[in-house]
């Protein structure tokens, strides 16, 4: 019997990680993060990519290590094109085509944002089609529709700031470390949700986070005014008030796909996706509506090449892919 036994690329941010796959079945999936970003309050793109190139060649080694296997046994070279930080993308597409013109096996470019969703599909019990799944990132904020692991269509989307977005900007004023997503996550569990902050008005399945971002800045800019320490004597309960908006604010949406669409193999993706309040939110309304939930592990959630690798993996079986030139993108679903 032959092997299909993907090495997946991804490195279209800050996060440098390489997936062996080997029939389905993931063997290993190391992700080395560039802490280094913390203090600089935000992903610095130059940065990024010089990191990279640090890094991706240990992180390979680690994971062929780890799978135990040697690059003579891998059958094609996956790699996430895009979106991404141009720079960090360019690391990965071009270390990719060297080790498929070396090996002289096949190159598979795999849409980022595709990938997050279809990580649902690395481990049982998968998604029964159609599926929804609601994409919630540092960069994006989805809902998409799929037939099959190759037909998607995005049916909404945020006309400003993606979910993950808002919870870093928050996160600055409050005067949290980057990225803040999972520090608002830990603070909230201690607080109560008691300060008012609004839900966006926005028709269709469309979001928008950037009114909540500036009522919050105007919220603590009069408070502080009042009291100087009242961040510091209310950070639990804001955190917790900004994370109860921002979760209804997705469910919201979410509920409203699935009752148009009548879909009820709902799932969640992207780092978003490992806030409690929202897998606890998902959770409750799918017993309420007799949903089929998806909650991915929180190791799959936040950039990973395991991803790369199961989307890889479908594209190997239709035999599709890419060329030598590929370049990478920067936007697009
Ligand atoms: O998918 P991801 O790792 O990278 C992008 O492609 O953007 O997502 C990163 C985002 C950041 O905005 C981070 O603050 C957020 O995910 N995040 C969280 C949590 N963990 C990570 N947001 C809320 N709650 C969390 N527990
Ligand atoms: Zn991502």
């Amino acid at each position: 019997m032959t092997h299909t036994t993907i090495l997946a690329i991804e490195s279209s941010c800050d996060d440098t990680s390489v997936a062996i796959l080997k029939d389905r079945k993931l063997l290993s999936n190391i992700v080395s993060s560039q802490w280094n970003h913390k203090d600089l309050g935000g992903v610095i793109p130059e940065l990024a990519s010089r990191k990279h190139l640090e890094q991706i060649d240990v992180v390979m080694e680690a994971a062929l290590a780890k799978a135990n296997i040697s690059l003579e046994e891998v059958s094609a070279i996956a790699v996430t094109a895009g979106p991404g930080l141009l720079g960090s993308l360019l690391v990965g597409v071009s270390y990719a085509k060297g080790l498929a013109l070396r090996q002289s096996i096949p190159l598979i470019q795999v849409n980022h944002m595709h990938a997050h969703i279809l990580a649902h599909f690395i481990d049982e019990p998968y998604p029964a089609f159609p599926f929804i799944c609601l994409t919630v990132s540092g960069g994006h904020t989805q809902i998409v529709r799929l037939e099959s692991p190759f037909e998607m269509e995005l049916i909404g989307q945020t006309r400003d700031d993606a979910a993950g977005e808002a919870f870093d900007k928050i996160g600055k004023m409050l005067g949290l470390e980057y990225p803040s997503g999972a520090i608002i996550d830990r603070l909230a569990q201690e607080g109560k949700p008691r300060f008012d902050f609004p839900i966006a008005d926005i028709p269709n399945l469309d979001f928008s986070f950037s009114g909540l971002k500036t009522a919050v800045k105007y919220f603590l800019r009069a408070e502080v005014k009042k009291d100087a320490d009242f961040i510091q004597k209310n950070k639990a309960d804001i955190c917790a008030s900004v994370q109860d908006v921002i979760v209804k604010t997705l469910m919201q949406k979410l509920i409203l796909a699935a009752e148009r669409e009548n879909i009820k193999e709902i799932g969640i993706a992207g780092g978003v996706s490992a806030n409690s309040g929202l897998r606890k939110a998902l959770e409750e309304t799918a017993q309420l509506r007799g949903w089929k939930a998806y909650i991915p592990q929180i190791s799959y959630t936040t950039d990973n090449a395991a991803m790369i690798a199961i989307s890889a993996f479908f594209k190997f079986q239709n035999s599709d892919f890419s060329d030598l030139d590929l370049k990478p993108f920067t936007r697009g679903f």
